[in-house]
């Protein structure tokens, strides 16, 4: 089925082989990045330059999509070392805002592209989805990994289910110089000696970029909600053997070692039989197959290749501050724990002036009883959480508690003559009490409805 799909960090390696996958297969596709896009025409794909650190800048791409597949990030490890803070400001905020922009206009189909980066630190020779996963040892890991943990808290706390998709080593035309297949070829192709850190044994599964697009298309089927996958290449390949491959493939080299990266991913075989099972995906092209067409790319595109790739690195995010502003206000506006507290705090001031302002002590006492069986229920329907899709609903009947009950308050202690028969008092508590009880057991009932 087609649909309107936002593409976050649309404009790069992996991202842009996704917005033609997706625009193959007949979906509208819209992509969401700091920079307009070198490989598509702005008249072809519709692109919204914006930020994912900026809240209001997902929200306002994602608008009118059925589905958002988020892979922008800083996704060079060499610039995530060098750049922790900005890394981790656009890999976990990023992600978070993606979820948070995609639960306020209830978008189901969250795509997130994670990375095998993940098992980095797992000691187990073969890894699935379900391997236990220790705590990362590299700044990158631990951003993605962080993206990955609102995901669950998402559908945790807020009934959104997220995929999760964690990416093989990539490679194919588009790809960033700097990554190890593209700097391999393209130092065979100057007939420069191919330089490995460490010794090389660390175990890959690359996978062809295209491969890796099909897998995302595939994971907006909806039997993909909520689940995790590896999207790997079948193979395993160590760098030393990466390097022969090239060295056959590309033109005879040298082959040198250097000192092994600080926190580098120790590789194990990433098994994607899940992804096989359940969305009938799996790598089909060869590592050889495939160097050999980038090989060809490179050739062809060298100049395009390296403009296109040149780091990015956003200007932190400059919103003004009316625009700031009014973001925080729609936020709260929205959120039934902030007009609940506001209403409590307007209500218990009202209480306060009304007893205050009450010459005796009997009709100070009748607006504390009042204020009491007012504040109440309007408590308990602020603590309570309703299910996601009533949560709107909820902070408007809180904000008209809050208005109703300081309007009673006022009339009570503006009647000269109001003072309360001990039955009457009785009736009110108990009237106050049930209504707590019914509004303690809504969001129950509405949760019975939805599910
Ligand atoms: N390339 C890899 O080796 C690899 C491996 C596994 C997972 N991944 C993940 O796949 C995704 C895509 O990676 P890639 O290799 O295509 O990276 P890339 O750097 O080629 O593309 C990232 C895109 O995000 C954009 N971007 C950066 N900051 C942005 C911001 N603040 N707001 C909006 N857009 C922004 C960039 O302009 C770029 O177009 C990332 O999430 C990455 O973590 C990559």
């Amino acid at each position: 089925m087609s649909s309107v799909v936002l593409v976050t960090g649309g404009a790069g390696f992996i991202g842009s082989h996704v917005v033609d996958r997706l625009a193959a297969a007949g979906h509208r596709v819209r992509i969401l990045d700091t920079r307009p896009s070198p490989w598509h025409d702005s008249s072809e794909v519709e692109t919204v330059i914006g930020d994912v650190r900026s809240l209001d800048d997902v929200v306002n791409a994602l608008e009118g999509c059925d589905a958002v597949c988020h892979l922008a990030a800083a996704a060079d490890v060499g610039e995530v070392h060098a750049e922790p803070a900005w890394a981790t400001e656009l890999n976990a905020m990023g992600t978070l805002n993606v979820l948070e922009a995609a639960r306020r206009l209830e978008i189901d189909r969250v795509i997130y592209a994670s990375t095998v980066w993940v098992y980095s630190d797992v000691d187990e020779p073969t890894v699935d989805e379900d391997a236990l996963l220790p705590n990362p040892a590299h700044v990158y890991t631990a951003g993605k990994l962080s993206g990955e943990l609102y995901c669950h808290s998402y559908a945790e706390l807020y009934g959104l289910r997220p995929t999760v998709l964690r990416f093989g080593i990539p490679y194919g035309p588009r790809a960033r110089p700097a990554a190890v297949i593209p700097s391999f070829v393209e130092r065979a192709l100057r007939g420069e000696a191919l330089t490995i850190a460490g010794t090389g044994a660390q175990e890959r599964s690359f996978i062809y970029v295209e491969d890796l697009a099909e897998g995302v298309a595939r994971a907006l089927s909806p039997q993909a909600a909520g689940r995790t996958y590896n999207l790997a290449g079948r193979e395993t390949t160590t760098i030393r053997q990466l390097a022969e491959v090239v060295s056959e493939e590309v033109a005879p080299t040298e082959i040198v070692h250097t000192e092994g990266r600080a926190g580098d991913l120790k590789g194990a075989v990433i098994c994607s039989d899940r992804a096989e099972r359940e969305l009938g995906w799996q790598a089909s092209t060869p590592l050889r197959e495939g160097v050999r067409r980038y090989a060809a790319w490179l050739h062809e595109h060298s100049a395009v290749a390296v403009a296109a790739a040149a780091p990015v690195v956003p200007a932190p995010v400059a919103e003004s501050g009316m625009r700031r502003a009014a973001t925080r206000l729609a936020t709260v506006a929205g959120d039934p724990l902030y007009v609940g507290a506001a209403a409590l705090i307007a209500v218990a001031s009202a209480a306060v002036s009304a007893i205050l302002g009450t010459a005796d002590d009997a009709r100070a006492a009748n607006c504390l009883v009042v204020a009491l069986a007012l504040l109440v229920p309007l408590w308990s329907l602020t603590a309570v959480s309703w299910p996601f899709d009533r949560r709107r609903l909820q902070a408007a009947v809180v904000a008209f508690g809050g208005a109703a009950s300081v309007v009673v308050l006022g009339l009570v202690s503006s009647d000269t003559d109001s003072t309360l028969h001990p039955s009457n008092v009785l009736l009110l508590l108990a009237v106050s009490a049930a209504a707590t009880g019914v509004l303690r057991a809504v969001p129950r009932r509405l949760a019975d409805d939805s599910a």
